[in-house]
């Protein structure tokens, strides 16, 4: 594609004449496609004076640290450390119910790591890092400052998503957002010339809290989280394995707290129930409900039910959104 080739040498020129010979640039890597491909271009512009963290926040998908670890490794050869902070993110949660609240302090809890990652750096490299990169797209710029007369509101005022601008506002660094005037898929473009392995472009999102968002109430009571990661990953395995992963904008499961009386082998069961939730979509601000079929659906169910622990029920959320948000939190 040779006009984002052109976006991409341009950009490289840009960041090059921007950050001088030797001044240091951080990126927070969630996972996704954007900080991913964000990253991936600053670094093919600086080199290893570029540093990235990527935190483990306890909230993240089934193996989910171990795949981005091995793609930034292996792949895309990024300069990244691991921060395993599940410990702090999720003691923190503990007993909170509220879903605000439990995004307020995931926001809170990841700027302090961030914060510690970042004067740690500065004790190892003799220097204060000068910027920070941020996967920032042009739909986010216009959703966070909706241009006057747009008759678009801000979707903050529905969930506090904490993505755009979240990050430590007193470290005074200076942004870097090369992907600022892009849409979505031209930036899927953009990593792909950049050799950022397809399966990681055409990931569904995820959000920024992660598993706290899809575990309603308390995360941390019982065995709830990895117990969704287990639902989760058979469902999204069982997308995948159907060739429907890419027909799909985003699938997940959902735990619930409540327990129902179900019947396994001659026993008696009290477990908890999981919503299956699959949907397409263009931007995410409107949504269908995706309909499996029969067969699909009977045969997810089973693999749940034969292989998790502590679930005896499953069912599928036909909620479109509106009325319905794509997340239950
Ligand atoms: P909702 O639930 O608002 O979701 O219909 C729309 C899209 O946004 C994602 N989402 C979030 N992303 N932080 C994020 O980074 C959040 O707090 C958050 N809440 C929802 C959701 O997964 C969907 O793609």
């Amino acid at each position: 594609d040779w006009k984002m080739q052109d976006v991409l040498d341009e950009e490289i020129k840009t960041i090059q004449s921007m950050v001088g010979p030797d001044e240091h640039v951080i990126c927070a890597l969630s996972g996704g496609v954007d900080s991913t491909v964000a990253a991936t271009l600053v670094h093919k512009a600086i080199g290893d004076r570029l540093h990235c963290v990527f935190v483990d926040n306890g909230l993240l998908r089934y193996k989910e640290r171990e795949r981005v670890m091995s793609t930034f490794e292996s792949d895309l050869h990024l300069p990244v450390t691991c921060v395993d902070a599940s410990e702090q993110f999720l003691s923190k949660l503990k007993g909170v119910e509220d879903p605000e609240q439990k995004r307020k302090i995931i926001g809170r809890e990841f700027i302090a790591v961030f914060d510690d990652f970042a004067h740690k750096l500065e004790q190892k490299i003799g220097k204060r890092p000068e910027y920070l990169v941020q996967g920032t797209l042009y739909p986010d710029v216009i959703e966070s400052c909706p241009p006057p007369g747009s008759g678009r509101t801000h979707s903050h005022t529905i969930k506090s998503h904490h993505n755009v601008g979240g990050l430590p506002k007193d470290m005074k660094l200076k942004l870097i957002e090369p992907l600022k005037l892009l849409f979505k898929d031209e930036v899927r473009k953009l990593g792909s010339i950049l050799n950022v392995p397809d399966s990681f472009l055409k990931r569904h999102p995820f959000p920024g809290p992660g598993l706290a968002v899809r575990v309603l109430g308390d995360v941390t009571k019982g065995n709830a989280l990895d117990t969704l990661r287990q639902v989760d990953e058979i469902f999204v395995q069982a997308i995948k394995d159907a060739g429907l992963y890419d027909k799909i904008w985003q699938a997940f499961a959902v735990f619930l707290p409540v327990q129902t009386v179900g019947v396994q082998g001659d026993q008696r069961t009290h477990s908890n129930a999981v919503v299956l939730r699959a949907i397409t979509s263009e931007d995410g601000m409107t949504a269908d409900w995706y309909y499996f079929g029969h067969e699909f659906l009977v045969d997810v169910v089973n693999k749940i039910c034969n292989n998790v622990r502590g679930i005896n029920r499953v069912c599928q959320d036909i909620t479109s959104k509106p009325p319905a948000t794509v997340e239950w939190e």
